[in-house]
């Protein structure tokens, strides 16, 4: 695949700016021959297997990926919205050749895996790869979503069991329920949906007579939101990472 092909494929902007970044020097290669220092491609064209394959582009280092998934650690007081109302975008936090990744021809970059409100924290999964969007995303697959909610009334047995047989919200007359619920706390829930209605904590607790006082994603699938990934921090996820969020899948 050509270098500026390669660029292109990752984001680093249209064919043309991509065939500019290398004429102008400011595109380094890691190669076999040397696995310490890149090397300087001034040549648009040069054939490069891009699986595996690391460059430099003005300074930053960039690893080829065919399709990006990615980890955010998603911080409150953002939307997870390309145009956003109020807040900031939660794509503002991800380097831009994230946002510029082609798909289908336009320069559109990964998309949020679902939507978390704009106070709610933690894991947020992007990709390219609608095929795992729609995986991640749909009801029918089951995948569960762990919550660590704040809540601020206590707890009790009742509200517990009433979320676990299953509540019904306001706009929908079937009733939704909890796959796992467990009061870790007076005020703090471990909640675990397998469906994303809209506000769907926020509405259940509601309808259980409590309220959401602070709501955090910690977990999807059996993947955890790592510790040592900080507030408005992302990074790749590994082929690891991939298998622990798909195992849990299930289809209906
Ligand atoms: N449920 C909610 O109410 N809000 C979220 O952000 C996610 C799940």
């Amino acid at each position: 695949m050509q270098l500026q092909d390669i660029l292109y494929s990752q984001g680093f902007g249209t064919r043309r700016v991509c065939a500019g970044l290398i004429q102008q020097g400011l595109v380094e290669v890691y190669t076999e021959n040397s696995a310490l220092a890149p090397v300087l491609c001034a040549d648009s064209a040069m054939d490069f297997d891009p699986e595996g394959l690391r460059f430099r582009v003005q300074g930053v280092d960039w690893p080829y990926h065919r399709q990006a998934y990615v980890l955010l650690n998603k911080p409150a007081g953002t939307e997870c919205s390309q145009k956003p109302s109020t807040y900031p975008s939660i794509y503002t936090l991800l380097p831009s050749p994230l946002r510029l990744r082609p798909q289908k021809g336009a320069l559109q970059g990964v998309q949020a895996v679902g939507r978390l409100d704009q106070d709610t924290t933690g894991l947020l999964l992007l990709s390219d790869d609608g095929q795992f969007i729609h995986r991640m995303t749909s009801p029918k697959k089951h995948v569960p979503k762990v919550y660590e909610v704040t809540t601020k009334h206590p707890l009790d047995e009742q509200q517990v069991s009433k979320l676990l047989a299953g509540v019904v919200l306001d706009d929908d007359p079937k009733p939704v329920r909890a796959a796992a619920c467990e009061a870790v706390s007076s005020h703090h829930l471990r909640l675990t949906l397998t469906e994303g209605k809209y506000h769907q904590v926020k509405r259940m607790l509601a309808a259980v007579s409590n309220r959401v006082e602070g709501l955090h994603r910690s977990q999807m699938g059996s993947f955890a939101l790592p510790a040592d990934l900080l507030p408005g921090q992302w990074r790749w996820l590994s082929a690891e990472d991939l298998a622990q969020l798909c195992a849990a899948q299930t289809s209906s």
